[in-house]
């Protein structure tokens, strides 16, 4: 549902030791493919543990529009009785995927090979987004799409009525990229292809594979090999979604600044396509131990504990970008706390995010006193002793900028205020009540 709310400012303040255990919600990218992979399997997949953001919530109402049943049992405990690969209905409304650009870009690609037609829209940040990147290989299929200007939404698709087997190289290295054309595949007689020459989080895969699809990957030096099989059946499947490592970014951020803290964050994804962040952290000289590693619902997971303590600028190389790329916005706000510089390479996909990312970083940064430089795709941030804070942040309607600010916050000499604190519902309705719970002071 697209946000229109009134803006909602909001203000942290500089605070004591955080304390406690942090139960971040559940992955917004494993919830997302949860629910269309379930709608695309005849009977009952069993989703636990499913974010309840916006995000999500939007792609649950569109499957129901293309004729799943989908149901809520419990918090977090869903039921989607699918319709079988090639079985959606064209839906009676237009699609409105609120803010999420996976939900957009994988549904999409969902029914591009089912002889239907669906339109799409999304909010003001989703509008501005680039959708060629996916719509283009889901005409090779032969699909016909008609898009607004510059390839934005709102987007019609007609379905192929015959579609046709795509080997396609992605130009950008992109999940939701990959994802969309796996889904198309997955209704075309023979091979679907998908190459990469970066590794990017490989969820569709693993539940692919779960369901009961055909899928292999191959990896070379130059490039990752995704084949999938078309028109299995898909078999429907208990899923466990593990807890989001992009937001448990957020309270271990302010526990590697607030000083004094230590914090335990139970259940974490520790898949090695989404842990760039946390590979960081630990170079930066962070503080943070791996309990219990083991594998729940085909992703291995661990417990979180990170504890306050000095960190030093590093240098992040541009090949390590795609496996923390939502994690940029709060590394900036960490380094701003660090000895010395924190170079960020290769984070151009950072621009065509839910806003500008760089921009809007480097634009709060610097009015809370951070010293910021950028070039078209790499981000510089100069750490500082003691950062001033006393700034105000535009959040774009982005997620990850408001609650990277929020954290920021906790930890200046002078408040932070953010303009619009609505949008973190997207992906963490409950991350003031937690974060004040840890021993926040967020108002
Ligand atoms: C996602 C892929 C990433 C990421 C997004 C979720 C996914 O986007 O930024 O939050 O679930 O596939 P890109 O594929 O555009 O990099």
């Amino acid at each position: 549902m697209s946000h229109s709310a009134e803006p909602r400012p909001m203000t942290s303040r500089r605070c004591g030791p955080l304390t406690g255990e942090a139960l971040v919600p559940g992955d917004k990218s494993i919830s997302h493919r949860a629910l269309i992979l379930g709608a695309m399997a005849v009977g009952e997949t069993r989703i636990t543990g499913l974010l309840e953001g916006q995000d999500v919530l939007d792609t649950a109402r569109a499957m129901a529009a293309f004729g799943a049943q989908v149901t809520q049992n419990g918090p977090g405990d869903w039921s989607v009785h699918g319709v079988g690969v090639g079985g959606f209905r064209s839906p009676e409304g237009v699609i409105d995927c609120g803010n999420s650009g996976t939900g957009v870009r994988l549904i999409m690609g969902a029914m591009a090979t089912t002889p239907i037609t669906a339109t799409f829209t999304g909010d003001a940040s989703l509008s501005r987004r680039p959708m060629a990147r996916v719509t283009d290989p889901l005409a090779q299929f032969g699909a016909r799409i008609t898009t607004r200007e510059g390839g934005r939404l709102p987007i019609t698709i007609e379905g192929a009525q015959d579609p046709v087997p795509v080997t396609y190289r992605t130009p950008v290295a992109s999940a939701q990229i990959k994802s969309a054309i796996l889904l198309a595949g997955l209704n075309v007689p023979g091979d679907t292809v998908v190459i990469e020459s970066e590794a990017t989080r490989d969820h569709s895969e693993r539940m692919l594979a779960g369901f009961g699809a055909e899928v292999t990957t191959e990896t070379t030096p130059e490039a990752h090999r995704i084949t999938l099989k078309g028109r299995p059946e898909l078999r429907p499947q208990p899923v466990a979604v593990p807890r989001d490592p992009s937001s448990a970014a957020f309270p271990v951020a302010a526990a590697l600044i607030v000083p004094g803290s230590e914090i335990r964050v139970p259940g974490v994804s520790r898949n090695p396509t989404r842990d760039g962040l946390y590979v960081t952290l630990q170079e930066m000289g962070a503080d943070i131990t791996f309990e219990n590693t083991r594998e729940e619902g085909g992703e291995p997971v661990a417990d979180l504990v990170v504890r306050y303590g000095p960190l030093k600028g590093v240098s992040v190389p541009a090949d390590r970008a795609a496996s923390m790329i939502d994690e940029f916005p709060i590394l900036s706000v960490i380094a701003s706390f660090a000895e010395g510089a924190t170079v960020m390479n290769g984070v151009s996909e950072l621009r065509v995010k839910e806003s500008d990312r760089i921009d809007a970083m480097a634009r709060g940064l610097e009015a809370n006193g951070v010293t910021v430089e950028e070039t078209p795709d790499s981000m510089t941030v100069h750490g500082m002793a003691h950062v001033p804070g006393g700034g105000r942040a535009v959040t774009h309607l982005d997620h990850r900028i408001a609650m990277s600010f929020l954290i920021l916050g906790l930890a200046t000499e002078n408040p932070v205020t953010i303009d619009d604190a609505g949008p973190i519902t997207t992906s963490f309705p409950d991350f003031v009540p937690l974060m004040t719970r840890l021993g926040g002071d967020l108002s």
